[in-house]
């Protein structure tokens, strides 16, 4: 694949857009399923939470975030517009009855109050930020003191034999996860990794790895 496909991929992956990007939405799903399946499950949802999603994408795992346990609600923030607008239509009996919303992100601060959240998480979505400072300073505000904030990501040693993600990804190990939330007010909980079946990316079959980071505001 030539460097601007790859260019055109990584795009993409960070903000779905234009004609390919609800396809591109799709495909993630896919490939990204038990990492997402496995997200859930660990958040260990409980009645009334009150969760908030960082980059859901299109938002087709939401339905099992609110039957999870009962009186659940869910925020999905993402800061591409077709996302937001596929997430909506997609999900949209659980935005009429006000138990899902979806909001686009438009700037650096998140536009939720103080304590909003018990729970929140991000799968695959640390190695675009720009500013994790500011980032896990939102979620610290956003997230009541007895919040849970769960980051899941695949480590570096795999993200390296993806070709696209040198264009514009920043990479992340365990450790470098650990030492970013204790620096910024977070306690780390637990973290796991999980070896998954191999894909095929850009032509090629890699085996891949995930790993789930359970934090705590401090
Ligand atoms: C690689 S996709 C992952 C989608 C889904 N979470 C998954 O694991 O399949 C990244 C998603 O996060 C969104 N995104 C990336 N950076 C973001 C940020 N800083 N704030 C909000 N959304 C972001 C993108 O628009 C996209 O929908």
């Amino acid at each position: 694949m030539d460097n601007n496909t790859l260019r055109k991929i990584a795009q993409q992956h960070r903000q779905p857009h234009g004609e390919h990007g609800i396809e591109v939405a799709e495909r993630m799903n896919v490939s990204n399923e038990l990492m997402n399946r496995w997200a859930i499950e660990e958040l260990t949802i409980q009645p009334n939470d009150r969760i908030l999603e960082i980059g859901p994408g299109n938002g087709l795992f939401v339905p099992s975030i609110i039957n999870s346990a009962t009186s659940v609600t869910y925020t999905g923030y993402d800061h591409a517009e077709l996302m937001v607008n596929q997430a909506r239509h997609l999900n949209s009996l659980l935005v009429e009855t006000g138990q899902a919303r979806f909001v686009l992100r438009d700037g650096p601060t998140m536009p939720f109050a103080d304590n909003s959240f018990s729970r929140a998480f991000a799968v695959n979505v640390i190695y675009f930020w720009e500013n994790p400072i500011t980032e896990l300073a939102e979620l610290h505000r956003v997230l009541d003191s007895s919040g849970i904030l769960e980051l899941v990501f695949r480590p570096r040693s795999i993200m390296v034999n993806i070709p696209h993600v040198a264009y514009g990804f920043q990479t992340f190990e365990s450790e470098d996860v650990h030492k970013l939330l204790e620096a910024n007010h977070f306690e780390v909980m637990s973290t796991s990794t999980k070896d998954e079946p191999p894909q095929q990316i850009n032509g090629q079959m890699l085996s891949l790895v995930t790993v789930l980071v359970t934090s705590r505001p401090v």
